[in-house]
């Protein structure tokens, strides 16, 4: 299967950066010595970017200029240049397919790959769920990717990670698409009722110590009715269904991973209690009349709160009962 990496120090990225802000022609002597690399070897990576979709036109003795930039609405190199994080995202690695993105993050969270070490796929023949459900990823159309995080929090603390990263996408998405996504607790986000992305958290710890955490996530961004109708335990909805228009993919991923880098850093220096609020004002279930699977029992109530440590507050026929992991029933 192809394997792409993308990193922000790439020489490939710094070339391409080079060739985007000059209007004129520039030497591949110049683009060689400010690189610090051979003539060579900038017309391997201006090749390896014409295969991306870049058109580069070249002449002779006055060097090479860009003509125009992919018309794909996923493209790597164009996520490089787009992204403004400072350290997520910096190590990308796209594969054209894979089972599933967060068996590949685990794995090289194991080899100590650093924080904020992206897996991004094309497909995924196995996309896992929560509660060992299927998620099902048709090829070239949405968003799969899993994250490396390496949150210095207890494992009781590390739990409110999916709330995060509930918030970050939910920007995201509203940001880029202009939908009204809200979160169902504890961390699936809908448009209109249905469902548009799922968060898989998966955690490797000791008793008093976090090794690491993958966070996966799926948007269904331009999938039509046809995949969307295999979501059997839920409606399902996709942005382009939601907006009538193609999203591009690298654009929101790119918002994805800025919002999930400003909000994991509010988590780790000022704690959840100052996520609370942004998580309730998206939120699906609050006000709500709702049941909730808990282990093997439904409960149901009206959802009145989400406390300091993401607890769901339900109120059971004035008994006031606290939820800490769950799934809401649709
Ligand atoms: C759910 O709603 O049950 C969670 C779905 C999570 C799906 C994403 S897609 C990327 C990552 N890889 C997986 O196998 N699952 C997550």
């Amino acid at each position: 299967m192809d394997s792409l990496e993308i990193s922000q120090d790439s020489v490939k990225l710094k070339l391409l950066k080079k060739l985007l802000i000059s209007q004129e022609y520039i030497s591949g002597e110049t683009l060689a010595n400010d690189l610090g690399i051979s003539r060579t070897a900038i017309w391997k990576h201006i090749e390896q970017l014409r295969e991306s979709g870049y058109k580069i036109e070249a002449q002779p003795r006055q060097g090479y200029r860009l003509l125009s930039r992919p018309q794909q609405d996923l493209s790597l190199e164009e996520i490089g240049l787009c992204l403004k994080t400072s350290w997520m995202g910096h190590r990308l690695i796209y594969l054209s397919e894979t089972a599933s993105t967060n068996d590949v993050a685990k794995q090289l969270a194991r080899q100590e790959a650093a924080p904020g070490t992206v897996v991004l796929a094309g497909h995924q023949t196995h996309g896992k769920g929560r509660l060992g459900r299927r998620w099902i990823s048709p090829p070239d159309v949405n968003l799969y990717f899993s994250i490396v995080l390496r949150p210095n929090v207890s494992p009781s603390k590390a739990a409110v990670a999916t709330l995060v990263v509930a918030v970050a996408i939910v920007k995201a998405i509203r940001e880029v698409a202009g939908i009204p996504a809200t979160i169902k607790w504890p961390n699936d986000i809908l448009c209109q009722g249905r469902k548009l992305v799922g968060i898989l958290t998966e955690m490797s710890a000791d008793m008093d110590r976090v090794h690491h955490i993958v966070v996966g996530i799926g948007i269904n961004c331009n999938s039509d009715l046809t995949s969307l109708s295999n979501h059997l335990l839920a409606p399902a909805t996709s942005i382009t269904l939601e907006t009538g228009t193609i999203v591009a993919r690298d654009q929101l991923l790119c918002c994805c991973l800025e919002q999930l880098e400003k909000y994991y850093s509010i988590w780790i220096e000022q704690g959840f209690a100052s996520i609370v609020d942004e998580w309730k004002r998206h939120s699906e279930t609050l006000g709500k009349r709702i049941k909730v699977l808990v282990d093997d029992q439904i409960v149901e109530g009206t959802a009145v709160d989400l406390d300091q440590n993401g607890n769901l507050i339900l109120n059971r026929e004035n008994e006031i009962i606290r939820i800490i992991a769950g799934d809401v029933l649709v």
